[in-house]
């Protein structure tokens, strides 16, 4: 009766097409899940090979890394002794700042003590502070200790006024006592291109002096105790960033 009644009810043929339907929309089902699969695949794939493709496009055809970079860059490196000064140091650093350039200022320990605020601020915009002497001796012609004391005053007095100690030392005239280097744990720093900056009131002259002799990692000595000097020091830099120079400190050329 059930049997019959079930019979009855779908009609054997009608079932028949029911099953065949039912079949036929699952493998339609089953080969639109693989369709999109695929289709979602294949776009994926293509997206991570044009990743690929545009990143060795930046790094072969676009902007040279960071070593091609450093080895293109043609370094050297202003300084200047002495300091720091009154009347000059400030402009000297309102024009590095326009012009976004690091020198090295290598002061005397006697005159930081007097104008703290200048070699503040000199270090404060990323310049490098040395040792230059605490008063402008031969420190040759000192005892050891005398010597010693000369750097050690100068170099507290850098600490004072900029919170770090320097570790870097150009003693005046040249003169140092080799043998005191582990002494007072500093590195000399001498110059390569002096163009007697002090003994001149043209600064054309020493603007000059250095181009005739500048080349890529010179160190250049100048004085921020003059008129003459900061200009030329403001000619020096405009000329060389137009040949393609960079300025950094000392260490930065020294750490090559
Ligand atoms: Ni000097």
């Amino acid at each position: 009766m059930q049997r019959a009644f079930f019979m009855n009810y779908f009609q054997i043929d009608d079932l028949k097409k029911k099953i065949v339907c039912a079949v036929l929309i699952f493998v339609g089902a089953l080969l639109l899940g693989i369709g999109v699969a695929i289709v979602v695949e294949r776009a994926q794939t293509e997206r991570g090979i044009t990743e690929q493709t545009s990143s060795q496009q930046d790094a072969s055809n676009g902007q040279p890394s960071k070593i091609q970079q450093d080895e293109q860059v043609k370094k050297v490196a202003l300084t200047f002794d002495d300091g720091p000064n009154p009347d000059y140091t400030g402009v000297l650093l309102d024009g590095l700042k326009e012009r976004g350039v690091k020198v090295t200022f290598f002061v005397l320990g006697s005159e930081v003590e007097l104008y703290p605020e200048l070699v503040r601020r000199a270090s404060e915009e990323g310049h490098l502070i040395g040792v230059h002497a605490y008063r402008h001796v031969n420190l040759r012609q000192l005892s050891d200790a005398q010597a010693i004391e000369q750097v050690d005053r100068t170099n507290g007095a850098i600490y004072r006024a900029t919170g770090q100690y320097a570790s870097y030392i150009r003693p005046p005239y040249g003169c140092w006592k080799e043998d005191l280097d582990y002494e007072v744990q500093m590195v000399e720093v001498l110059w390569d291109i002096d163009p007697r900056d002090w003994a001149t009131t043209s600064s054309n002259l020493v603007v000059q002096r250095v181009l005739n002799e500048v080349e890529e990692n010179s160190i250049i000595l100048l004085h921020d105790a003059s008129k003459s000097s900061v200009q030329a020091a403001f000619t020096i830099i405009d000329t060389l960033q137009n040949q393609g120079y960079t300025f950094v400190t000392v260490e930065e050329l020294l750490l090559e």
